[in-house]
């Protein structure tokens, strides 16, 4: 995507860290970057900047955001052909009554398929769902497909961050405004032109 930002407007990625992979080597948490945001951005919550070249897939990247968590999911080609099945199991598939921008409106959620970019507040009370990757079943859900699970009254997101039926949650977890300024680069809480 072109850019069409001004460059003095953009802030900088607040600190990061890689919180998750598929598979083996799940355990493995490697640290990505850190940085700050300037003193003007905190003030104004404005846009920030996120690179995520290093985001390998099946992993996921955490930013901040007018101080909220934005997750940056890598989602592998299996994590993307499970999600029209788990239709039927979602309280709002389609994200008709979910917020997200226009361009998120469909069953990724997402501008490019493969990643996913959401705030990861849950959307019942407001705590943060943990990412888990792996596809297997779970303690709290036997037929797990990978996605956020809300620990603190087992709400439970798919990787779309979509809710499934019997969570407490009762919309998909937020979409924030975001525009990509390079393969693996977004500007988060801008829309690009013609996109609002
Ligand atoms: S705050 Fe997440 S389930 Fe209640």
């Amino acid at each position: 995507m072109t850019e069409k930002v001004n460059a003095n407007r953009r802030n900088l990625l607040i600190a990061t860290s890689v919180v998750g992979a598929i598979g083996v080597g799940f355990a493995a948490v490697p640290f990505i970057k850190s940085w700050l945001p300037s003193e003007r951005a905190k003030a104004a919550g404005g846009p920030v900047e996120a690179d995520f070249s290093k985001l390998e897939a099946g992993q996921m990247l955490q930013v901040s955001w007018r101080g909220q968590p934005i997750f940056i999911v890598h989602r592998t080609p299996e994590q993307l052909a499970v999600l029209p099945e788990l239709n039927p199991r979602l309280k709002d598939p389609l994200s008709e009554h979910s917020i997200q921008p226009p361009f998120a409106k469909n069953i990724h959620r997402s501008l490019k398929p493969e990643y996913w970019i959401g705030v990861g507040i849950c959307t019942h009370l407001g705590c943060s769902p943990k990412y888990i990757p792996e596809m297997v079943p779970q303690p709290f859900d036997e037929q797990w497909k990978g996605g956020f699970y809300c620990p603190c009254h087992n709400s439970r997101f798919d990787v779309a961050g979509r809710v499934f039926k019997g969570s407490p949650a009762g919309t998909n977890l937020v979409v924030p405004p975001y525009m990509y300024v390079g393969e693996t680069k977004v500007i988060i809480g801008q829309l690009a032109e013609g996109e609002a």
